[in-house]
């Protein structure tokens, strides 16, 4: 059977190729899967996860040619976010006598997102065994991996480990084995969106969770999105692929990204002016400029949720700032700068809204903002560029570097 992964473990969960964005925010340029597994053990079984509710009918299907609804006991829910709890309440029609087990966060979300009272939940903790007769599932609660509800579940007998998001990827071939993976470049540039989407605010949390598994003799782990990653496959590239990119030590040289967007280049004008002044206090220092619109946003994203500190210039259009700067404000991960220094500055015409309304976003997103805004009216003069110069020497000096 193509979906088979072990003598008692199946996929039975959908594939959705065209799907280009998830949760609104992640580009999916290769679409994803919502994989479910049954484990079947000599008393219980077990289905791990369920699939998006917009694909009931084939799932019920893909569940059919493995188990008879009637005979699953357990759904285990790792993570209860609808695009793996969407199929639950259509299951429990067909099947009133099934279980749900969950960690204790999940319990409280899945009664909000499900809705009926007669929900029947069991609640298991880190460490927490079920037996299915000769199979067992051991319960690892893995928080923030990506919800506070997260848990990893490993089923002992054949080294599987159900990660949920965790280490998953939103990337769809028609086969569930990691082997199978025919453009290896396309799948890992959608894993690095999805970890920078998904996993980047929770490093700290990654390297827990990673640590947590480290003792487990892994045959397989099996994401809910993305191939199955198996150990002569590439499971130890991508744990590794995790760790690095979760990896927390800061660079020797401190880094003052400037990002900016300018029409006529007055704004780009007071962007270099004003990392000269940094550059005069703080001698080891990068300070990159990056006009927004010559740049990838995921890579502006990296480079601002990793430094130091950061300055923001913009011109007003419209009584507004404009979109690419918008768009880059909503990368940044706010438990993972919150307090981070940061100051706007821009060339405006003769209103000049917009450095005000980014450092409002700003501040509402708990980061330092730096008290004054640089504004210049329309084409900076020598003094306004002087003036620029000083004010990047003043917020360097306000910075504990
Ligand atoms: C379409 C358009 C709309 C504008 N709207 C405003 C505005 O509402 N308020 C304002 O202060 N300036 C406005 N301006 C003027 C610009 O902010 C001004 O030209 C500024 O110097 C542009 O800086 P830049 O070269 O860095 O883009 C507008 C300019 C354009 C082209
Ligand atoms: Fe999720
Ligand atoms: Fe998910």
């Amino acid at each position: 059977m193509k979906n088979k992964i072990s003598d008692s473990v199946f996929n039975v969960g959908i594939l959705n190729p065209n799907i280009r964005i998830a949760d609104v925010v992640i580009k999916t340029n290769n679409g994803t899967s919502y994989n479910s597994y049954i484990v079947k053990g000599s008393d219980k079984t077990a289905l791990i996860e369920t699939a998006h509710k917009d694909f009931f009918q084939n799932y019920l299907q893909n569940i059919e040619e493995v188990i008879s609804i009637d005979e699953i006991d357990y759904i285990v829910m790792n993570h209860n976010e609808p695009d793996h709890s969407g199929s639950i309440s259509k299951l429990i029609e067909l099947n009133p006598n099934l279980t749900i087990v969950t960690s204790p966060a999940g319990a409280i979300y899945l009664k909000n997102i499900i809705n009926k009272p007669e929900l029947k939940i069991k609640v298991v903790k880190d460490g927490d065994c079920l037996s299915l007769g000769n199979k067992n599932l051991q319960f690892i609660s893995a928080p923030f991996l990506h919800w506070p509800d997260s848990m990893f579940t490993w089923l002992v007998e054949d080294k599987v480990l159900f990660s949920c998001d965790f280490l998953g990827c939103h990337y769809c071939e028609p086969y569930t084995m990691d082997i199978n993976i025919t453009n290896k470049e396309a799948y890992l540039a959608s894993l690095q969106v999805y970890y920078s989407a998904i996993f980047s605010p929770f490093k700290k949390y990654v390297l827990n969770g990673l640590s947590k598994i480290s003792n487990l003799e892994l045959s397989f782990v099996c994401p809910s999105h993305g191939p199955v990653l198996t150990k002569d496959g590439i499971l130890f590239e991508i744990i590794e692929q995790y760790k690095a990119w979760s990896d927390l030590q800061k660079s020797s040289t401190p880094s003052i990204p400037i990002f900016y967007c300018s029409a006529y280049g007055n704004t780009e004008l007071i962007a270099k002016a004003i990392s000269k002044g940094i550059k005069n206090q703080i001698s080891n220092v990068r300070i990159p400029l990056y006009n927004i619109v010559e740049h990838n946003t995921a890579d502006l994203a990296n480079e601002l949720n990793s430094s130091d500190a950061f300055l923001i210039g913009s011109p007003t259009i419209n009584k507004n700032s404009v979109t690419p700067i918008w768009n880059l404000l909503s990368t940044i991960d706010a438990i993972n700068n919150a307090k981070k220094p940061t100051a706007t500055f821009g060339s405006f015409g003769w209103s000049g809204e917009a450095t005000e309304q980014i450092s409002s976003y700003m501040s509402s997103m708990k980061l330092a903002v730096f008290e004054e805004k640089f504004k210049v009216c329309f084409v900076p003069t020598e003094q306004d560029l002087k003036n620029a110069t000083s004010f990047g020497e003043k917020f360097a000096q306000s910075l504990n570097i």
